[in-house]
């Protein structure tokens, strides 16, 4: 079995490794919070909705897929201050992966965010082997869309689903295969 505290990606100030049940606490402070999850069609999340989600993140994402949401871990202080990753969709009947980011607000503008962001798409590309990468932001949440730019992302269309309107941002694979 993968030691559930190895890095599956490390930058510079973060480490992203697989969530583990003992991270219910720490995710529930994220999700418990009206601003960092303002741009969420679900907003906040209470206690058994997270143990719910973070279940389906261990047993289905990571059981199925090999990779999901990982718990983002700040190097230089070794606290939980995010949950990013890969999430699959099926949007217009094509499976897609979108690069997740969510980090707790007291860490916002330092550049996090941008490089957990670019360090999942790199992994995504060549680890997971994948093509093409999405992002899914609300048109008001700027800090996402700037953090899509930066990783080279471009806005494609709008979307529209039962979760409601979001703008789909899209960037492929620059080899191209
Ligand atoms: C989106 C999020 C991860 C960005 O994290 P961050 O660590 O603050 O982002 P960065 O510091 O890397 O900033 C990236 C860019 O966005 C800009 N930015 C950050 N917050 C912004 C804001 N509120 N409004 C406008 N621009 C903003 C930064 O200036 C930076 O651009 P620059 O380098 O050109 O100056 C963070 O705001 C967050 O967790 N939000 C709540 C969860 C969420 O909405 N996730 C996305 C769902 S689609």
């Amino acid at each position: 079995m993968a030691d559930s505290q190895a890095a599956v990606i490390e930058t510079e100030r973060l480490l992203l490794r697989r969530l583990t049940p003992d991270d219910l606490d720490a995710l529930f402070a994220l999700y418990r919070d009206p601003e960092v999850r303002r741009y969420f069609p679900d907003g906040t999340l209470t206690y058994e909705e997270t143990k719910a989600e973070l279940e389906w993140i261990i047993d289905v994402y990571y059981g199925k897929y090999g990779w999901g949401l990982w718990a983002t871990i700040h190097k230089p202080t070794g606290a939980f201050i995010g949950r990013c990753g890969l999430l699959p969709w099926t949007i217009d009947g094509q499976t897609e992966v979108e690069v997740a980011y969510l980090i707790a607000k007291e860490y916002w503008g330092q550049g996090l965010g941008s490089e957990a962001a670019q360090a999942i798409v790199r992994y995504g590309f060549e680890q997971v082997g994948l093509s093409r990468l999405i992002c899914l932001i609300e048109e008001e949440n700027q800090a996402s869309q700037h953090v899509a730019a930066k990783i080279g992302m471009a806005f494609e269309r709008e979307i529209e689903d039962k979760y409601g309107r979001a703008m789909m941002y899209s960037i492929t694979r620059p080899d191209g295969a």
